[in-house]
């Protein structure tokens, strides 16, 4: 008997989900603010009195972002920056995550398809994904992308607008997501795929953001 290709692959998906959700629940713990800049920027985000600068931002995302490559800061940093609008604490780099998004865009590398690595209704992890024409597209380009779908967001109804999305940017600003890992892939075709993946994930069905 021999399987439906589109099968298998989906039973390997599974297991890879599977394995990707266990390995990281192990080591699920909330952000340690080890730094003192980290907690100020906590403390002051909790109090929601005055806005940190962007200096700010960009220091604590550069001590969340331990070791990363420039790449990997610009995606932390720019999605910071839209937390911090909302008040909501910053997110830390994930070297786990990171790895799951580059198997996911080394296998969009061919196709280039604005394709999501979990089935519809299925999402072990949040995921955000770009595409765009040309190969300049960086990780600050994605996140802006995603980041505009607030003027389609209602918080009142917690709705978007009729025929548009918002997800990518309610999975931006979801409260109790912590980490972060993302990949930007150069296709064949010449194009750019990125993908973030968030843990835990966010966009439960009826509830608000933040
Ligand atoms: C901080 O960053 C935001 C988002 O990129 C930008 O709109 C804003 O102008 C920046 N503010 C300053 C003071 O640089």
């Amino acid at each position: 008997m021999k399987m439906k290709p589109h099968l298998l692959l989906q039973i390997l998906l599974f297991f890879l989900a599977t394995f990707t959700t266990n390995t990281l629940s192990k080591q699920q713990q909330p952000p340690s603010p080890s730094s003192s800049l980290v907690s100020q920027l906590n403390q002051q985000l909790s109090q929601k009195k005055t806005r940190p600068s962007n200096e700010t931002i960009y220091k604590v995302s550069k001590q969340l972002c331990w070791g990363c490559i420039a790449e990997s800061l610009e995606f932390l940093f720019r999605h910071n920056l839209v937390r911090a609008t909302k008040w909501e604490l910053p997110l830390m780099w994930d070297f786990q995550l990171e790895q799951y998004a580059r198997w996911w865009a080394s296998q969009r590398k061919e196709d280039c398809k604005l394709e999501h690595s979990f089935p519809e209704n299925d999402f072990k992890l949040g995921e955000n994904i770009f595409w765009g024409s040309g190969s300049d597209w960086t990780p600050s380009d994605a996140v802006k992308a995603w980041a505009d779908e607030e003027k389609y967001y209602t918080y009142a109804t917690n709705s978007c607008e009729e025929g548009e999305m918002c997800g990518h940017y309610t999975q931006i600003v979801w409260k109790t997501t912590r980490k972060i890992g993302c990949a930007r892939v150069v296709c064949d075709s010449g194009d750019v795929f990125m993908t973030c993946n968030y843990d835990p994930v966010g966009n439960y069905v009826g509830e608000r953001p933040y």
